[in-house]
C-alpha cells in the first residue's frame, strides 16, 4: 500500500496529528509520502492507494492554502476528465480527512463544515472517504478561546491522549484495509 499525508498548519497542531499518522504507518511498514501542501502541489493523488488530508478549522472551513489546494486540484482533475456524475467510488482509493479546532463559540460545530468540504473533494474524486478525524487543539495566541471556550481549558491539546486515540484509529484503519479488499 502507497500511502500520502498531506496537511497544513499554521501552529503546530495538524503537523501533531499528521506526525502521528505518519508514525504509525511508517511502524507498519507502509511506503508514506508526508507533504506540506504548499509542496504537494505537483502530487498525483490517484498514484496513491491511502491519502490523508488535514487541516485546521478556520471559520469553519479549512484553512485558506488548503481550500486553494482543493480548488486547484478540481480545476485539475476535471479538466482530465476525472470528476464524473454521480462520482463512481473507484475501488482501492481511499481516503481520511483531518481536522484540528478549538471550538471557542460553538464547539466541534466549528470543525464540521471544514471536515464536510475536505470530504467533498476526495468524494468528487471517486475516492472512498473512510474516516474523518476530529481532534481538538489550543488557541495558540489567544489565552480566552484557549480557557474560557466552548470546549473549556484546551491548553496543550491536542495533549498525548489526544494522540494516542489518533495513533489507534489509524492502526484499525489499517488493519480494516489490510484485511481488505479495499
Ligand atoms: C485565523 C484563525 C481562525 C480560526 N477559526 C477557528 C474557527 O472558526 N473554529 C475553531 O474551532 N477554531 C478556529 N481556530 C483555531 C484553530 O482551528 C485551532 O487552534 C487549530 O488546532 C490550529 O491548528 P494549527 O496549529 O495546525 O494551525 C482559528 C485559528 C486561527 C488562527
Amino acid at each position: 500500500m502507497k500511502a500520502l499525508i498531506i496537511y497544513w498548519s499554521g501552529t503546530g497542531n495538524t503537523e501533531k496529528v499528521a506526525e502521528t499518522i505518519r508514525r504509525v504507518l511508517e511502524k507498519k511498514g507502509i511506503k508514506i509520502t508526508v507533504k506540506k501542501i504548499e509542496e504537494a502541489k505537483g502530487e498525483e493523488l490517484y498514484d496513491y492507494d491511502l491519502v490523508f488530508l488535514g487541516s485546521p478549522s478556520h471559520m469553519w472551513l479549512p484553512a485558506q492554502p488548503v481550500i486553494e489546494f482543493v480548488k486547484e486540484k478540481m480545476r485539475e482533475y476535471g479538466k482530465r476528465g476525472f470528476i464524473k456524475p454521480c462520482s463512481p467510488k473507484i475501488h482501492g482509493k481511499n481516503a481520511v480527512v483531518f481536522c484540528t479546532y478549538s471550538g471557542p463559540h460553538t464547539g466541534i460545530d466549528e470543525a464540521i463544515p471544514a471536515v464536510k468540504f475536505m470530504r467533498q473533494f476526495f468524494e468528487h474524486l471517486g475516492f472512498n472517504v473512510k474516516a474523518e478525524w476530529y481532534v481538538v487543539g489550543e488557541f495558540h495566541g489567544n489565552e480566552l478561546y484557549s480557557t474560557k471556550g466552548k470546549l473549556g481549558d484546551i491548553r496543550g491539546r491536542p495533549n498525548s491522549q489526544d494522540l494516542a486515540k489518533i495513533e489507534n484509529d489509524t492502526a484499525r484503519l489499517l488493519s480494516r484495509l489490510t484485511r481488505g479488499p479495499f
